[in-house]
């Protein structure tokens, strides 16, 4: 495909979505043919499979059918939305990808990541983001952020701190294991400099 996939990972709290929208504008002030798009991306059979998963009344829900559900959403969003996008040259910034599902799934609900990996495989068909950034904030800095900015609270966010801290174990697993994809900003610093360090990483990769 002709474009750039770019996404970005973070815990709850990262400030990733102000980040993205930044990133955004700084690209297209500079003419870049920029998508920005998030799962379920505005995608309605995508939106549809997101809501029974988040639905905070889903308290008997399986976790394996749980991470099915993320990859059958990923899949509309990628077919719909992604795939066309790249197609046309564009790059694509998307807030949350398959990484979310190995963090989340594969560590946070110990379903391991290969296992993850491979239900994602289907909806990815090998689509890995060119670039991955990962914005790092630990767990106990991200959480008193979300509660304090006045989100509405989702059924993940309830999990317990124990959940987060093993979220954010999986990422550092993902960093790991794919260090030439996943690049790491502190996310502690000022939104500014997020996106300034963000941004240098970007640019190494367009033209
Ligand atoms: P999202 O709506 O992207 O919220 P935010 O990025 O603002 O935290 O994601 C909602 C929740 O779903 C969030 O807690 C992360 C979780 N999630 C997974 O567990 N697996 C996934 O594959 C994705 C995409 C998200």
């Amino acid at each position: 495909m002709k474009g750039i996939f770019i996404t970005f990972e973070g815990p709850e709290g990262s400030g990733k979505t102000s980040v993205i929208k930044a990133v955004e504008e700084r690209l297209k002030q500079q003419n870049k043919n920029v998508l920005m798009t998030r799962e379920p991306g505005g995608i309605r059979i995508a939106e549809l499979i997101r809501n029974i998963i988040l639905d905070v009344d889903n308290v008997e829900m399986d976790l394996t059918t749980e991470a099915l559900l993320f990859a059958a959403s990923r899949r509309q969003h990628i077919v719909e939305k992604i795939w066309p996008a790249l197609n046309e040259g564009k790059i694509v910034l998307c807030d949350r990808f398959v990484d979310s599902s190995l963090a989340y799934q594969g560590v946070g609900r110990e379903l391991g990541i290969d296992r993850v990996y491979a239900i994602n495989q289907y909806a990815i068909e090998g689509c890995l983001p060119d670039l991955t950034i990962f914005i790092d904030v630990p767990p106990s800095i991200g959480l008193k952020r979300v509660f304090s900015n006045g989100r509405k609270v989702d059924r993940l966010d309830l999990e317990t701190i124990k959940f987060h801290e093993k979220v954010y174990l999986g990422y550092h697993e993902l960093i790991n294991k794919f260090p030439d994809r996943i690049k790491v900003v502190d996310g502690t610093q000022t939104i500014d400099k997020v996106v300034e360090n963000s941004l240098e990483w970007i640019y190494k990769i367009i033209k």
